[in-house]
């Protein structure tokens, strides 16, 4: 069968419905209420609170396509398998089924012809070899063979190659069993069941990940048994899509077509050139895309110079300096986003319904780093001519070209790699933290991954959240909506439209009002419910669904009722004493809280 990357979504999810799967919509780019990552990195991140116990209004069989960012590899775009942006088929079981019938459902989607139909000898799969933390998973390799996977092609790693998780520090985790299709039968005939790792590159391509999640890694780092046991799969959609149709590089697959002819027409280079021509291509497709998405999300985000902001300015002006050097004319990257809009439409139609905001941001953050470009290059180049071969540009020469002519230091840094120059980072930082309040170092740490735990301090200010969100909209008006949130251990943060900081009175009354509801003690009660229901009786929230029927909402007495996955405290009296601690510009029009809870 041959697969569109519209036709490869919905067999998969048909294919888990009949499963007795539901379909939930993607959620947001960004992660709600997750302090040490900036991005959904991957189909299971929105799904914590579910994978560590608690229930799911959908059930607990779920299947979606999440769209999903990296950006530990910017630089890399432009190869042909680096991208920031993509989606990942899912699918996972709350405490439900394991590996018994995961395997086999893997098995059917990707031999069966009504499916994937890969011929059973191309598969190769691997399976954790087991250490102290965990046994070696004879129960998987037993039931691909069962299967009729070829015993010579089940192949066994450890930790490094076959566990997942978690995606920080602590978190849920587990064995998985990984995928692979065999492109050089001659290399993966001569290995022996530990030697997976010691064929050419090239031999296998990883198509899915099945990870049986049963442990929490804890503070201490010991893997402690989950209540539940769960299944969490990941299918990377274009890199399946690029296997399944014998592409060279996902930049080939149907999602980039018709963008690729755009910025044919626009640049009247061919993609196909080859060399820095394809690889400019490939860095503006990417970059293009992820900044569609980004900024189109519901949740949405603008370009800034700290956290989820900075890195949408980063690419973005990356793709202006690799459009430059294609002659992709000045002001047309939004040329280029209307074609993933249009790609993309049916499947995320918040894309369509922010396309006046990307066109109007792309265009901004386009012509701001124009400005300036020629004449930074310029100053570059001179920078550059006065060191030796491998010389160091040092940190304030780095933070003058950020600071004078906006060039995110990694541009600085990927352009001095070009001439084998190095940029001294840490003289960078230096000198920006001596120029700035904040040092970006500190949304640096957020990049790797991880994931948001559910201690008792984070579920308090959780409530304390829904709290502040009601009392803002008495206070300041009830058009204010929450558009973004962050929790941490130490304090709350919260994003809302409103024009202006509030006035010290405001403040106070805000603060009185969320401790008023504290000092009542008032329960807070959970209740499921259709989305149509939760709208009808008020609820507020985003309401992006589009599959996701059964939604919990949360109701503190009459003061608020929220539609939201939890978890949260049991009553308002468990959460000590609300004051509002900062207040901080986002955007025009976005404005940030700061607030704690002081144990009394
Ligand atoms: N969470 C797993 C992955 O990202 C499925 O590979």
């Amino acid at each position: 069968m041959k697969f569109t990357s519209e036709t490869l979504r919905e067999t998969y999810l048909k294919f888990f419905q009949s499963k007795g799967h539901a379909i939930i919509p993607s959620a947001s780019l960004i992660p709600e209420n997750d302090p040490t990552v900036l991005f959904t990195t991957a189909g299971m991140h929105p799904l914590v609170p579910y994978l560590l116990g608690e229930k799911h209004p959908a059930g607990n069989r779920l299947t979606d396509v999440q769209k999903c960012v990296r950006t530990g590899d910017i630089d890399e775009v432009g190869d042909s398998s680096h991208c920031t942006f993509f989606e990942m088929l899912g699918n996972w079981s709350l405490g439900d089924y394991f590996k018994e019938e995961m395997i086999p459902w893997s098995f059917e989607f990707l031999t069966s012809p009504k499916y994937l139909g890969i011929p059973v000898d191309d598969i190769a799969v691997t399976c954790f070899a087991g250490d102290n933390d965990c046994p070696r998973d004879e129960e998987s390799a037993a039931l691909w063979e069962k299967c009729g996977i070829k015993k010579n092609h089940i192949f066994f790693l450890p930790k490094s190659g076959n566990w997942w998780g978690p995606a920080g520090t602590t978190g849920p985790c587990g064995p998985d069993t990984e995928m692979h299709i065999i492109r050089n039968h001659a290399e993966a005939d001569k290995l022996g069941p530990y030697d997976f790792d010691k064929a050419p590159a090239g031999t296998f391509l990883e198509v899915w990940n099945d990870v049986f999640m049963q442990y929490n890694k804890n503070a201490e780092g010991k893997y402690e048994p989950l209540k539940q046991k769960n299944v969490d799969t990941g299918m990377g959609l274009e890199r399946t899509l690029c296997i399944l149709g014998g592409k060279e590089s996902v930049y080939e697959t149907d999602v980039f077509e018709e963008a690729i002819a755009e910025i044919e027409r626009l640049t009247g280079k061919k993609y196909g050139e080859g060399g820095e021509v394809t690889r400019a291509f490939r860095v503006i497709l990417d970059h293009v895309r992820t900044a569609t998405f980004m900024l189109g999300d519901p949740k949405g985000v603008v370009p800034s110079n700290t956290d989820q902001g900075y890195i949408l300015r980063r690419i973005i002006r990356r793709a202006v300096r690799f459009g430059r050097n294609i002659g992709l004319p000045q002001g047309s990257l939004k040329q280029v986003a209307y074609t993933i809009i249009n790609k993309y439409k049916d499947v995320y139609p918040e894309l369509v319904n922010n396309k006046g905001k990307i066109e109007e941001e792309l265009e901004k953050e386009e012509l701001k780093f124009s400005k300036t470009l020629q004449q930074g290059i310029r100053e570059f180049e001179k920078v550059a001519a006065n060191l030796p071969a491998g010389g160091v540009i040092d940190g304030v020469t780095a933070f003058h070209l950020y600071d004078t002519y906006g060039f995110p230091v990694e541009i600085t840094g990927e352009m001095a790699r070009e001439l084998g120059l190095k940029v001294d980072v840490e003289g960078y930082n230096a000198a920006f933290a001596e120029h700035q309040e904040k040092s970006r170092a500190g949304s640096e740490q957020k990049f790797a991954c991880g994931l948001a735990d559910h201690k008792e301090e984070t579920t308090k200010l959780h409530t304390a959240t829904h709290l502040l969100h009601a009392a803002l909209k008495i206070v300041c008006s009830p058009d204010v909506e929450q558009k973004g949130s962050n929790i941490t251990e130490e304090r709350l943060r919260f994003d809302f439209n409103f024009p202006r900081k509030l006035t010290p009175e405001e403040v106070a009354e805000v603060e009185r009002l969320v401790n008023e509801q504290i000092s009542k003690n008032v329960p807070v009660v959970m209740k499921e419910m259709s989305l149509e229901e939760a709208k009808k009786e008020g609820f507020t929230g985003l309401f992006e669904s589009k599959y996701g029927e059964r939604v919990k909402t949360y109701t503190i007495g009459d003061f608020s009722k929220e539609i939201c996955g939890g978890p949260h405290a049991a009553s308002t009296g468990e959460l000590g004493k609300f004051k509002i601690a900062k207040q901080e510009n986002v955007s025009a029009g976005i404005k940030r809280i700061k607030a704690v809870l002081i144990n009394e």
